[in-house]
């Protein structure tokens, strides 16, 4: 049997939910403790997955900053990254986004079937085109992964991709930044969309962990039994 990658969600939200403004420029969330954790996060797993339209919107480069910890992956006999991976229905990224243009790490694309040829064409050689199924399958892409000896995944947003990995039972573990400070924008994007979610009243989430970090805090949910607390 094909396993799943170990698939941890990664989220910083203001205090009403909010993991962004309404404004173009990206909101920053964390701070500068908080962002190094997420480095130290990042180090460890083995693929990092964002949603197109966060590409598009936040440019993110999602490579390790810390040059010890990059040096220490590769004396482990891996890349000084880990590989970025996105999801697309329209593959409408630009192939000079920070995040096919920088790192020396795999860029996976998995994308629509009908999108597969306009992807080949639009991104030529900056990345890998997978198509995922028409309509995307998230269960096809996380067995692709771990076929491609991705065993720890870490997803980084946004909500499109947060709410799908939840309400698909595809989660293993929640980490949720909590930022002292209101966004009061109902126009702004949320942690995650509607959806028929696993966990309600009925049947509440584990929290595994609390931590503060300067101004904001660390929730840390168990999602599943393969949550390892000592990770
Ligand atoms: N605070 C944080 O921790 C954090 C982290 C990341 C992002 N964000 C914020 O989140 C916002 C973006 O979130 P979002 O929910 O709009 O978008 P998203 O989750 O980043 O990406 C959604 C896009 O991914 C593709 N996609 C996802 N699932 C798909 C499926 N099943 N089939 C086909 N395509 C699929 C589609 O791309 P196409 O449109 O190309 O078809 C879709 O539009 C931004 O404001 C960003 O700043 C915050």
């Amino acid at each position: 049997m094909v396993e799943r990658p170990y698939v941890l969600l990664s989220c910083g939200m203001s205090i009403d939910g909010y993991v962004d403004d309404a404004a173009d420029q990206r909101l920053l969330l964390s701070n500068d403790a908080d962002f190094d954790r997420v480095d130290e996060v990042r180090a460890g797993c083995d693929a990092i997955l964002v949603g197109a339209a966060t590409i598009r919107s936040d440019n993110p480069r999602l490579l390790v900053r810390s040059a010890q910890r990059r040096a220490a992956r590769v004396a482990r006999g891996l890349p000084p990254s880990p590989v970025k991976v996105t999801v697309t229905g329209s593959c409408d990224l630009d192939p000079e986004a920070d995040f096919f243009a920088v790192g020396d790490v795999d860029k996976l694309v998995y994308c629509a079937a009908a999108s597969v040829p306009a992807a080949h064409r639009r991104l030529g050689d900056r990345a890998t085109v997978i198509p995922a199924g028409d309509p995307v399958d998230l269960h096809r892409i996380t067995a692709d992964l771990a076929a491609r000896g991705i065993r720890r995944l870490m997803v980084e947003g946004g909500g499109t991709m947060h709410t799908q990995f939840l309400t698909a039972g595809l989660a293993d573990e929640l980490q949720l930044v909590v930022a002292p400070f209101f966004v009061g924008d109902s126009s702004a994007p949320r942690f995650v969309h509607d959806g028929d979610f696993p966990w309600g009243p009925h049947r509440r989430a584990t929290l595994a962990g609390v931590r503060q970090i300067g101004d904001v805090v660390l929730l840390r949910y168990a999602l599943s039994d393969r949550f390892d607390p000592a990770d």
